[in-house]
């Protein structure tokens, strides 16, 4: 039987879920917490992660004394690269292997988080680099064993990357996004201390703020688990095992969240309550996407952002090469997908757009796509997102190299409620070019 508006459990399908998430600790100044944490989980020689911005901020400070006072070593590595590719998260890992810390801490947003995640794997199980990530980029070999204690510390209200077994990165030769996921990589805490936003750039608030949107629902519309076939055994039900009751509850919230407090964080550095709630919907959302998965938006980013050619965002990111930021490269798609997706479920596609604030007044199963389309393509103007794919540099001729790019990204595509050929995503990012 299906459960929580679920349907039946399908022929040969899964009947259970698995909830995951790192452990959590929430609120303003927890960030003070993390030396004393850090000597509980048993570290004494901690390599603390950053990159070149967040460390000339305070929280950086606050971590790196808090450490101290534990009376932990502590070793620095500020360089990790903002949107890291397989060169960045090599040039941690050697640094890594040859420091041998007994413990990781991070401090940034995904970025970080993500390089830290990739330094400790390398530096705990060497392997030639593609041997973990995943398949048919990579060998997707199983990671072989625990990696070492990580404390990860979130300084943007975004990816979630704290709570989850992903991490991400640009594959410089093949001009795509991919990544490893594994639930040896999730970290072992997170510490989400809203206050590490208050220093956040309204454009950041929004480009990452939209990452969480999507993650919301994607994991909200994703194929339900019950439509998952069984895994061989149990310890194999992946991840991104569709979308469940639980993810369901905090997709919902996460949705709602971001409908009342999203254009309120990113206009106002200085209100509090609508930023700590952007933290929260963040974590929400992080959690319900770590244990569903998220579908055909990421997969399309993951090519979006792998080929930008010359644009550049404006404040907040590095001025120093063009690059599309991860949030927005996954939004621009979103629209598109969504008009599409929406005959799969209409009724979850509309209640999904209810959660973001639209009007469903007179709205029936047959309009869910546009309405949620249409609330979208609203919230994308109001935050100062670009129109669409041409808003950061493509043209229709592009669409056969992005198609190209996004279709080995299959651990995320199967995840969709509707079949994602290559015919189907040409049309889409044809479709995603512009909205307005
Ligand atoms: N592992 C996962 O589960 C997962 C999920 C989604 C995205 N990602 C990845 O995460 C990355 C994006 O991470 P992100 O959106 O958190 O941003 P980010 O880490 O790339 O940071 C964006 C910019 O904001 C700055 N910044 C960060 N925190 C700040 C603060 N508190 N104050 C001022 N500036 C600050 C950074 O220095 C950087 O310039 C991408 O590589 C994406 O692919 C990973």
């Amino acid at each position: 039987m299906g459960c929580c508006h679920h349907p039946a459990v399908g022929e040969g399908c899964d009947g259970a879920f698995t909830v995951d998430t790192s452990r959590i600790t929430f609120g303003r100044g927890c960030l003070a917490e993390v030396g004393d944490r850090a000597r509980a989980l048993g570290m004494t020689r901690v390599a603390l992660f950053s990159d070149a911005r967040v460390a000339r901020l305070p929280h950086f400070e606050k971590v790196r004394q808090s450490l101290l006072a534990a009376g932990l070593d502590v070793a620095v590595y500020t360089d990790v690269h903002v949107e890291p590719t397989d060169q960045s998260f090599l040039d941690a890992a050697r640094f890594a292997s040859e420091l041998r810390p007994d413990g990781y801490v991070s401090l940034g947003g995904g970025s970080v988080i993500d390089t830290c995640k990739a330094a400790n794997l390398y530096a705990t199980h060497p392997a030639d680099f593609l041997a973990y990530v995943n398949a048919p980029v990579g060998e997707g070999r199983p990671v072989p064993g625990p990696l070492k204690p990580h404390l990860a510390c979130p300084t943007t209200s975004g990816t979630g990357s704290e709570v989850t077994g992903i991490t991400i990165f640009d594959l410089l030769s093949l001009s795509a996004k991919t990544g490893i996921a594994s639930p040896a990589l999730r970290p072992t805490e997170a510490l989400i201390d809203p206050d590490c936003t208050t220093t956040l750039p309204g454009e950041v608030v929004a480009a990452s703020g939209l990452d969480v949107l999507s993650h919301a629902l994607e994991s909200y519309t994703a194929r339900p688990y019950v439509r998952r076939p069984a895994p061989a055994r149990p310890s194999l039900r992946p991840m991104s095992q569709g979308a469940n009751p639980w993810s369901d509850l905090g997709c919902r919230e996460a949705l709602r969240l971001m409908g009342l407090y999203l254009e309120r964080g990113v206009k106002d550095a200085g209100d509090a309550e609508a930023r700590e709630q952007l933290m929260w919907a963040a974590t929400l959302a992080g959690i319900a996407f770590g244990n569903a998965g998220v579908h055909a938006p990421h997969g399309m980013a993951y090519a979006v952002a792998g080929r930008v050619r010359d644009f550049r965002p404006s404040g907040g990111y590095p001025d120093d090469e063009a690059l599309v930021p991860h949030g927005m490269a996954v939004i621009v798609n979103a629209p598109a997908v969504f008009r599409y997706t929406a005959t799969a479920n209409p009724e979850r596609h509309l209640e999904a757009a209810g959660y973001l604030g639209a009007d469903l007044r007179g709205a029936g199963p047959g309009d869910a796509g546009e309405v949620l389309a249409g609330r979208l393509v609203e919230v994308m103007r109001a935050v100062g997102m670009p129109n669409g794919l041409g808003g950061v540099g493509y043209t229709d001729a592009d669409v056969a190299a992005l198609t190209e790019g996004a279709f080995p990204q299959q651990r995320l595509l199967q995840n969709a409620p509707r079949e994602m050929t290559r015919p189907v995503l040409t049309d889409l990012f044809r479709q995603a070019l512009r909205y307005w």
